[in-house]
């Protein structure tokens, strides 16, 4: 088949869905490549680059429409681009197909397949494939540095001779792939980070990254996201009116708010109401990355930077992931690449569009002449909401002391058993061994009885301790070896040899493990 790229056509749009390096691993699938003159220039890829990775050059947008059997690209097509769409050609691309009923309804009469790469699920199987979070966490970092942009302090505290400089103090609101990549940011240039999120189970990852999650007094059963494809839920009136109270409370104190708040089809939610912005203080910052959305911030005006009255600026830019194009570029040129991977299974240039396969189905919005939107619930859904398997009874105090006693009981009789049956053979052998063999047998017998007992109850903090005693041990041994080695009896001679190659081994593993347990516990 042969997968070509148009120039992106919305303005300002400098990313392109094919690089120089995923085109040569289409091609290792069996794929050909075609890319419209010029398509990667604003992002870094000159024809040039495209030629010698082996694609072909179109001279126009309708020469590539043509000859392109799969087209890949970025925005959602625009009218002239669906006109070009023919019956049995496949679109990848961003299609919004929640607000484009009518695009959608035209490709699927044309007979074409469309990807839409924003449907791809969000599970573990389909993450090389996640357009959305590629591009999330590209506006993530991206909005920290916009936001560093247009702050007129440093990120990091510091003490000079020309005086101390606070920390930053940044607020990230919403810790999705976006928040999450602001998040990493903003920890790594020296800010105090507080990020703040409906979903209670992301605390910990916030935490692991430097951050401090902003905790809310309230109780509200939460979803934990496994039943909404890894999205949150709305959350209650009252809830919202709690969360608005704590971030009004913050707003004097923070310098820098980022916010990245958004429940997937809806409009995002106002969490930054226009009297939080008049309380910050002049000189703060407002990075609102749902502004396509209507924005997280009351004030936002979409596409633009705006400074308010009192010296705040908010920028509601769209286009964050563009304006880093080169590695947009890279990592939606690899999405695709991944999701051509899961089109051609057998790696023969040959499409199999598998509608049993949970990503591929949840992405196609429309296929062999029907509108296939919106795609069934994954079937990790299922499994996310099988009933909770009944837990064990708890059992009372008397059926409890009931089994241990059992136990007990059990244990007994086994070393008992044990017991009697070592005697034994301990008689027996005393029968017929020499007494001065007997006397030396049964001292051997009792260490290593005492022995085990003592090392196997050793709880496993003490480990450690436990191999400096096993070590010391073992430098008895060798020095009873050593003196038993220039025995004139070979046999002896040979058990010496033998227990000096043991214990050193045990000392010089000893040394190898602790080495490597105290190692674990630096820091590089
Ligand atoms: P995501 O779905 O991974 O994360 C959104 C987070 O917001 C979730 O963790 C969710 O629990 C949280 N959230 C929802 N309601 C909330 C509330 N009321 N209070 C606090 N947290 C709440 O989404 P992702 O991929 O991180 O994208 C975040 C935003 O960034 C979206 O609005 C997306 O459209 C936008 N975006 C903007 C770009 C730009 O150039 N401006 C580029 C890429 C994404």
């Amino acid at each position: 088949m042969k997968i070509g790229t148009p120039k992106e056509v919305a303005e300002g749009e400098a990313r392109v869905a094919m690089t120089p390096d995923s085109a040569l691993q289409l091609q290792k699938l069996g794929h050909d490549c075609i890319i419209e003159t010029g398509a990667g220039a604003l992002a870094g890829f000159s024809d040039a680059d495209y030629k010698a990775a082996g694609v072909e050059i179109a001279k126009t947008a309708a020469a590539l429409w043509k000859a392109a059997d799969v087209v890949a690209k970025v925005r959602p097509p625009v009218d002239t681009e669906l006109k070009r769409l023919r019956d049995g050609q496949t679109l990848i691309s961003f299609f919004n197909p929640g607000g484009n009923e009518k695009q959608m309804a035209s490709a699927a009469k044309k007979g074409a397949t469309v990807v839409a790469m924003e449907m791809v699920p969000r599970i573990s199987r389909a993450q090389k494939m996640d357009a959305l979070s590629s591009m999330a966490n590209i506006a993530g970092y991206r909005a920290v540095i916009e936001a560093g942009n247009n702050f007129g302090r440093f990120f990091t505290g510091q003490v000079t001779a020309a005086g101390k400089v606070p920390p930053a103090k940044v607020l990230i609101v919403g810790a999705g792939v976006a928040g999450l990549a602001a998040i990493g940011t903003s920890t790594s240039l020296g800010a105090i980070t507080y990020a703040f999120d409906v979903r209670p189970e992301v605390a910990e990852q916030i935490e692991s990254m430097g951050a401090e999650f902003v905790f809310l007094e309230f109780d509200e059963d939460t979803t934990d996201g496994a039943e909404t494809g890894g999205y949150a839920a709305p959350s209650s009136p009252e809830f919202r009116e709690a969360q608005l109270a704590k971030f009004r409370e913050m707003a004097p104190d923070i310098d820098i708010v980022i916010t990245t708040a958004l429940i997937p089809n809806r409009d995002a939610p106002v969490l930054w109401t226009k009297d939080m912005v008049e309380a910050m203080k002049p000189g703060s910052v407002i990075v609102d990355l749902a502004a396509e959305k209507g924005g997280n911030c009351e004030l936002t005006v979409m596409d633009e930077k705006i400074v308010t009255d009192n010296g705040v600026t908010i920028v509601g830019y769209t286009d964050f992931p563009s304006r880093m194009a080169t590695q947009s570029s890279t990592l939606y040129a690899t999405n695709i690449r991944h999701m051509m991977t899961d089109l051609t299974p057998e790696k023969d240039g040959v499409i199999v569009h598998d509608m049993e396969d949970d990503v591929i189905r949840g992405a196609t919005v429309t296929h062999a002449g029907d509108v296939t939107f919106p795609p069934p619930p994954p079937k990790v859904q299922a499994i996310a909401a099988q009933p909770k398997k009944e837990a064990p009874r708890e059992l009372t105090a008397e059926e409890k002391r009931a089994e241990e006693v059992a136990a007990f009981k059990k244990q007994t009789m086994t070393q008992v058993g044990l017991l009697v049956a070592g005697g034994l053979l301990v008689l027996l052998i005393g029968l017929v061994a020499p007494a001065s063999f007997m006397q030396h047998f049964i001292v051997f017998l009792l260490s290593v009885f005492v022995g085990f007992q003592v090392i196997w109850n050793v709880a496993h903090s003490l480990h450690t301790p436990l191999m400096a005693v096993t070590n010391a041990i073992s430098s008895i041994i060798i020095l009873g070896a050593l003196i038993q080695i220039g025995s004139s009896s070979f046999l002896i001679t040979l058990l010496s040899i033998l227990a000096v190659f043991m214990a050193s081994i045990n000392i010089f593993g000893g040394f190898l493990v602790t080495r490597r347990m105290l190692a674990m516990f630096q820091k590089s």
